[in-house]
């Protein structure tokens, strides 16, 4: 079917839609790229960083709803160790923002038994920043239910960096011995590795905006996860397009590699 994209001011082929199904398994672990936050403001002739403050309403909608459909784990990539390439005034208006958001969402966390918790590189985060993001994470700490994970100066390039010479180290003072690195002592070594280990992977990674590529974000992580690409700026993602990316993934077939038993499902 063709639909009208007014941002691309043409008729295209409209994504496939699927029904979603509560009753099927939610994906325990999603994990978004948020794209698309300047486009979104340009086509509206607004400043790139009106994007970046409608698109925080985004991650305060989708928290909640992955929240209540059961997801376990949603990691959000906020901002990437390449984004400090950006102008300075963007740069500085997307490390302050954590600091509102989390001074006006952090009660309804709370309520909503969400634990935050934040990976990247913090200690090159302004100070400002650093402070908003342990607050926020000492406040949520005894909350039990999902865990929202901020991407925050992640890079997924350096993490595996860092993680080799972790490894190296504890190789060098003899604490382990170099044939018992294995795929588990990576994955210990990674951001991601303050998850329990079933719950490390993302089943289901989103990108917004119609960009198809990675950029840096849990390259280990994803190996066999599931993709979910839409062209929907992240400020017009919504409850919606959640259902529909996990109604897609519902009718994957993951076969890690293997066979299906003759009449498996
Ligand atoms: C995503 O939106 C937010 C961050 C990377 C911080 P962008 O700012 O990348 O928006 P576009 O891709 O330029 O439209
Ligand atoms: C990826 O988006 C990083 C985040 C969403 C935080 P970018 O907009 O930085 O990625 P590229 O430059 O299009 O690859
Ligand atoms: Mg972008």
């Amino acid at each position: 079917m063709l639909r009208f994209f007014p941002e691309k001011k043409k008729y295209l082929e409209e994504e496939k839609l699927h029904e979603f199904h509560p009753e099927l398994p939610v994906p325990e672990h999603i994990a978004i790229i948020m794209d698309g936050n300047g486009r979104w403001a340009q086509n509206r002739r607004l400043p790139r960083v009106a994007g970046h403050k409608e698109g925080m309403e985004t991650v305060k909608k989708i928290t909640k709803h992955a929240s209540k459909l059961g997801v376990k784990v949603l990691t959000l990539y906020a901002f990437s160790t390449e984004n400090w390439k950006r102008p300075t005034e963007e740069v500085d208006f997307l490390m302050q923002l954590p600091v509102d958001f989390f001074d006006k969402f952090v009660p309804e966390l709370i309520k909503e038994n969400v634990k935050v918790h934040v990976m990247g590189y913090k200690e090159h985060l302004p100070a400002h920043t650093q402070k908003a993001v342990e607050r926020a994470m000492e406040q949520t700490k005894m909350n039990t239910g999902m865990i929202l994970n901020f991407a925050l100066n992640y890079g997924s390039r350096a993490e595996i960096v860092t993680a080799v010479q972790e490894i190296a180290n504890e190789v060098k003072s003899n604490q382990l011995p170099v044939e018992t690195i294995d795929e588990e002592v990576l994955a210990n070594h990674l951001m991601t590795g303050f998850l329990p280990p079933q719950l490390r992977d993302p089943a289901l990674v989103i990108r917004t905006s119609g960009e198809e590529r990675i950029s840096n974000f849990l390259l280990w992580q994803i190996a066999y996860a599931e993709f979910f690409f839409t062209r929907a700026f992240w400020p017009d993602f919504d409850e919606k397009l959640l259902e529909e990316s996990i109604a897609t993934y519902q009718q994957r077939d993951r076969r890690f590699g293997s066979v299906k038993e003759e009449g498996e499902k």
